[in-house]
């Protein structure tokens, strides 16, 4: 494993046999990465007609990872990824890398672009990425930082558009140590909203160099207690009820529930979806919530933001492609300050 990873350019691609690759592949659903996923060789992608085929520097790790690789909660298998082993072998989503080649009705890409996007299979050294979910890399991020922020960047900034946050509004950003919360909480200031954002003691001083205004250590301060009042709430973690975040909330205060982890295997995350859904209709506040949909509109709008200096992916540590499944379980335990990388490549430099 190596630390915070920096820069590095596009070398060519290595040489090999041109039909298979190394990759992790997982043949079941388990919810230890150790146990489920395996690193070894793979049939090499082909790009379907709308498709990008990308030599994949780097990847990242996020949530949705575990949910992937797990088929849990038990509705997401029956929305596509698989009902009795997952589809796709392999469970990474986010990548940066470079065009390799590209299907007959892809426009606006050429081989050698460096980019960076969402698809399903991204622990491997060539993944195929339908165009409409991938975009030019952000000119001032290394590889390894690009492939930090599709799905974490692009949530949060629909979360925040969600929110309709404006300038001098209170935000808090419920996770800002997180993957979302970290994008969610810098794209709030830059919207030029007073942040607070909520994290455990170990991780205030990461979110405090995020640029926030204010860190609360979840652990010690009751953050609803209703003595600070918030026009917008981002919720991306511990689940708190629906009554103590609208206790929290100005009289007409917005709330976007992005998510939180429960060891339910059902619908329990969905139960405050469906309580704000159904209390909607009675209350000045706006109760909503985010189903983040990735799109290369939305990354070349966050590849701006991060270019305009306001928006910085924070990475936490960077684990090689061989040590995927320590990579998960890593964000699994709650101790990823921030994102995690995949070096695909091997030799992300320092
Ligand atoms: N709706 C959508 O479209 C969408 C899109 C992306 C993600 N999600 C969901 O959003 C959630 C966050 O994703 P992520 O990738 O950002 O996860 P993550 O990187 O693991 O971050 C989780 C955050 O939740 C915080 N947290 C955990 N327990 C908490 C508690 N009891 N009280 C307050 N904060 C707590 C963590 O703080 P500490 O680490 O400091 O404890 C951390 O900041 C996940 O449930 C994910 O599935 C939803």
């Amino acid at each position: 494993m190596k630390s915070a990873p920096l820069d590095r350019t596009a070398d060519p691609a290595p040489a090999s046999d041109p039909t298979t690759m190394k990759a992790i592949i997982q043949d079941s659903y388990g919810a230890v990465a150790g146990d489920v996923l395996r690193f070894g060789d793979a049939p090499r992608p082909v790009a379907g007609d709308d498709e990008v085929l990308v030599r994949v520097v780097a990847a990242s790790v996020d949530r949705g990872t575990w949910h992937v690789m797990t088929g849990l909660p038990y509705p997401m298998r029956a929305a596509g990824f698989g009902m009795r082993k997952p589809k796709s072998p392999n469970p990474g989503r986010c990548l940066a890398g470079v065009v390799e080649s590209f299907g007959r009705q892809v426009t606006g890409f050429k081989p050698g672009d460096e980019v960076y996007g969402t698809c399903s299979g991204s622990f491997a050294e060539y993944a195929c990425v339908k165009a409409k979910r991938l975009a030019p890399k952000p000119a001032n991020l290394s590889f390894a930082e690009a492939a930090a922020a599709p799905i974490s960047g692009v949530s949060a900034l629909q979360a925040i558009r969600k929110a309709d946050v404006q300038p001098g509004e209170k935000v808090l950003v419920i996770g800002a140590s997180g993957g979302v919360g970290s994008f969610a909480a810098q794209i709030a200031r830059a919207a030029g909203a007073e942040v607070t954002g909520t994290a455990r003691a170990s991780k205030t001083e990461m979110v405090r160099r995020l640029g926030v205004d204010r860190v609360i250590d979840y652990t010690r301060e009751d953050f609803l207690d209703g003595q600070v009042r918030y026009d917008v709430i981002i919720d991306t973690g511990g689940n708190r009820e629906l009554a103590g975040l609208r206790k929290a909330l100005t009289e007409t205060g917005r709330l976007v529930i992005v998510g939180g982890e429960t060891d339910g295997k059902w619908f329990d995350a969905l139960t405050r979806t469906f309580k704000s859904l159904l209390l909607g209709p009675f209350t000045k506040q706006k109760l909503l919530a985010l189903m983040s949909i990735e799109n290369s509109g939305d990354l070349i709008a966050l590849k701006e933001l991060i270019e305009s200096g306001k928006v910085a992916p924070a990475v936490d540590r960077t684990y090689p492609l061989s040590e995927t499944a320590a990579a998960i379980q890593y964000v699994q335990d709650g101790r990823a300050q921030g994102k995690v990388v995949i070096d695909v490549e091997g030799d992300l430099r320092q």
